[in-house]
């Protein structure tokens, strides 16, 4: 697996939880020197890879191409953020607004463009795209958070069209909503611990097939609304 973000949070867990299942994780993340948690579950035989990598930087997807080499059975674009401080209306912060579209949506389509080669000459053929119930249009009965919910819509957007030119190469585009999760941007009154979550969304990966290609899931399996 390639998984972005994946020094805390959800990133962190399905590293711990596929290291534990014998499998290879290329891990990426800011800042690797800092990131204590990921290291510590380092097996020390190879199977974890640490890279650079900000989302922030357009470029940052294709510049990890030489650091990846082989077949990857699982793209998670799963670093996230959640934006500028203020996002009700009349507050916009629209050099917020820019960055959050990069970070939440563009990055992901990059890492997509970059690897799907890979991830074709892999068993699984997954890539999964972390997104947020925020993001569905049908779903927004509350208003405002403007920044982050239209980053997550444009996420899938990208991951429905992902699902229609991909498929030739045998690849299953599953978008996601991981539930509300207790992680530093879900706050302690998350629903879900982290390994919930992850269990949840391996669960979904491992039965992954055609028909559930470029679907919108709640980690429990549920069909979500655009
Ligand atoms: N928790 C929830 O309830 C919930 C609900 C819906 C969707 N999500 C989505 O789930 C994903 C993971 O979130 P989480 O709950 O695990 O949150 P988290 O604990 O805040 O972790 C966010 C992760 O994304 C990384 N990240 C942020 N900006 C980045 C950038 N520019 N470049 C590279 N990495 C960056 C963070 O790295 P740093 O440590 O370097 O900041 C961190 O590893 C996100 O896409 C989020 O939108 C979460």
């Amino acid at each position: 697996m390639l998984i972005t973000g994946a020094n805390r949070g959800i990133g962190l867990e399905h590293t711990r939880v596929l290291l534990s299942r014998g499998w290879h994780v290329s891990a990426a993340c800011r800042d690797p020197g800092k990131a204590s948690e990921l290291k510590a579950l380092d097996p020390g035989d190879g199977r974890l890879t640490l890279l650079e990598y900000d989302a922030a930087r357009p470029g940052a997807g294709k510049a990890l191409a030489s650091a990846v080499k082989g077949p990857i059975d699982i793209l998670f674009a799963n670093a996230g953020m959640f934006g500028p401080r203020e996002q009700g209306f009349g507050q916009t912060d629209y050099a917020g607004m820019a960055e959050i579209a990069q970070v939440n949506a563009f990055a992901a389509l990059e890492l997509a463009e970059t690897f799907a080669g890979q991830v074709a000459q892999s068993q699984l053929k997954v890539i999964a795209l972390q997104s947020s119930r925020m993001g569905s249009i049908a779903d927004n009965t509350s208003g405002g958070y403007y920044a982050y919910r239209m980053s997550k819509a444009a996420l899938n957007a990208i991951g429905k069209s992902l699902s229609i030119d991909l498929k030739p190469k045998g690849i299953i585009t599953l978008i996601f909503h991981p539930g509300w999760v207790k992680t530093d941007m879900g706050g302690a009154g998350g629903t879900l611990t982290v390994n919930e979550c992850v269990e949840g969304q391996l669960d979904l990966i491992a039965r992954a097939n055609p028909a559930m290609n470029g679907r919108f899931f709640h980690v429990s399996g549920e069909d979500l609304d655009w």
